[in-house]
C-alpha cells in the first residue's frame, strides 16, 4: 500500500524519469523535455510505494470551473496496481478544494490505427469515471486528433466524510 504526496521539488527530473520509461507513449524527447519544464510551474502529486515515486500527476487549474490533468504517468513496472486511480482521487480532492466542478483531460482520440497503448489510456480514463465528451480533430495536429474527456465532481470527495 502506498501513499500520495504533493511533490514540491525535483518535479522536472521526476517527470523526465517516468516519461522516459514509457517510450510506447512518449517517443519524442522534445515532448518529454517540454513537459518536464511545464510541470515545474504546476501542482504535482506523486504516488509512493516503498520509497519509490511510482507515478505522478500534474494539474493545470482553469478556475473557477475546472482543473485539467496536464500529465499522468505510472512507471511501467507498476502499471495496473492502483497508482493511477489514487492520483485521480488526489486530483479530485485538489479540484474540489479549489472550488472547481469538473476534472478534465485531453488525450489522443482513436485514429483508425492499431495502437493498443493509447486505447489502454482511454480505457483507464473510462474506468476512473471520465466521459468522452468531444473529439477536436485539428486542435493539436491533423495526425493527432484530441479527445476531450470530463469528470463531473461529486459533492463528497474520495476519502472525505460528508458533514
Ligand atoms: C494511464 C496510466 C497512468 C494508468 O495508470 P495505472 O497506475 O496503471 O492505473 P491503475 O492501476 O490505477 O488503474 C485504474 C483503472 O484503470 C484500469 N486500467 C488501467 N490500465 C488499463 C489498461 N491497460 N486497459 C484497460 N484498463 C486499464 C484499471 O483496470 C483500473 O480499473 P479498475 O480499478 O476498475 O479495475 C498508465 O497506464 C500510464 O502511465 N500510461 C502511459 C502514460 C499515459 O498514457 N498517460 C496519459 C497521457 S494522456
Amino acid at each position: 500500500m502506498g501513499r500520495t504526496v504533493e511533490i514540491l521539488t525535483g518535479k522536472a527530473e521526476l517527470c523526465r524519469s517516468i516519461m522516459g520509461a514509457l517510450p510506447d507513449w512518449f517517443s519524442e524527447p522534445e515532448v518529454i523535455e517540454a513537459s518536464a519544464l511545464a510541470v515545474e510551474d504546476l501542482p504535482v502529486f506523486g504516488y509512493i510505494e516503498a520509497d519509490v515515486v511510482t507515478a505522478l500527476i500534474a494539474l493545470k487549474p482553469h478556475l473557477p470551473g475546472a482543473v485539467e490533468i496536464a500529465l499522468i504517468a505510472t512507471r511501467p513496472e507498476y502499471h495496473g496496481r492502483g497508482a493511477g486511480r489514487h492520483l485521480v482521487d488526489a486530483a479530485e480532492r485538489f479540484a474540489h478544494d479549489s472550488g472547481a466542478r469538473l476534472l478534465t483531460v485531453k488525450t489522443l482520440a482513436p485514429r483508425g490505427r492499431d495502437e493498443p497503448q493509447f486505447e489502454a489510456t482511454r480505457r483507464f480514463y473510462d474506468r476512473t469515471g471520465f466521459v468522452r465528451a468531444e473529439v477536436f480533430p485539428k486542435l493539436w495536429h491533423e495526425d493527432h486528433p484530441c479527445l476531450f474527456m470530463v469528470k463531473p465532481l461529486a459533492e463528497t470527495q474520495p476519502g472525505r466524510t460528508a458533514l
